[in-house]
């Protein structure tokens, strides 16, 4: 469930525009026409990486996020009312409506992650960063958590989206390393980190086994 937020609250700021016209018009451009106001997710989520993009330069920095200003623009670029705008980006979980760490952490903990041993990861997330409450941040500015619900990935649970990746097949160990590289600002492979190839099991592939071959896909 997302947090409640606060479109009054000190760091909203007052006022947003989007750095140019052209992708602008080119997100409108791909609904037809008197359905411009289709247009209104992804404009959320441009306007999202571009405070994100600004945010990074700030010191601590911050996450992508969603402004109040940032709706009140979007719900004027599509002529549609603000209150719209405000619905559709406080339902829908990728929308980040308050400041966020430069690295938002979303550790799934449903039940097949969770018999993956999601709480090791959990625990790994708390003995690194400090964090253990949902939507806390780290004073750096580097980390929030967030714990989410499933993100479709359970074959290879447990797993950790990490801004716009997936990291799967984790461990304690492995969440540890991940979490002191990015500390670094580096940033790890994203993916299984036990090795497979994608969904496959780790002995190669188990059914479709002449496609497979054919394909020239075998055991990672
Ligand atoms: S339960 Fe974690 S990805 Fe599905």
């Amino acid at each position: 469930m997302k947090k409640k937020f606060d479109l009054n609250a000190p760091y909203q700021p007052k006022d947003f525009k989007f750095k140019g016209k052209k992708k602008v018009e080119e997100i409108i451009a791909r609904y037809p026409k008197g359905r411009q106001q289709s247009a209104v997710m992804p404009l959320l989520d441009l306007a999202q990486r571009e405070v994100g993009a600004d945010g990074l330069k700030l010191n601590p920095p911050v996450g992508g996020w969603i402004p109040r200003a940032a709706m009140d623009h979007i719900a004027e670029v599509l002529d549609m009312p603000a209150m719209r705008v405000y619905e559709v980006a406080s339902f829908y979980s990728m929308y980040n409506m308050e400041p966020v760490g430069k690295y938002l952490l979303q550790v799934c903990t449903t039940t097949p992650c969770w018999l993956c041993r999601s709480d090791d990861i959990m625990k790994a997330v708390k003995d690194t960063t400090g964090l253990s409450h949902n939507y806390e941040t780290t004073k750096d500015g580097y980390f929030t958590l967030i714990e989410v619900e499933c993100l479709g990935a359970c074959t290879n649970a447990p797993m950790v989206q990490i801004n716009d990746d997936f990291y799967e097949d984790l461990t304690y160990d492995r969440m540890v390393e991940i979490l002191k590289s990015l500390q670094n600002d580096e940033i790890p492979e994203k993916g299984p980190q036990n090795g497979r190839l994608n969904a496959m099991a780790k002995g190669g592939p188990t059914s479709l086994e002449e496609q497979a071959k054919k394909a020239g896909i075998s055991a990672a």
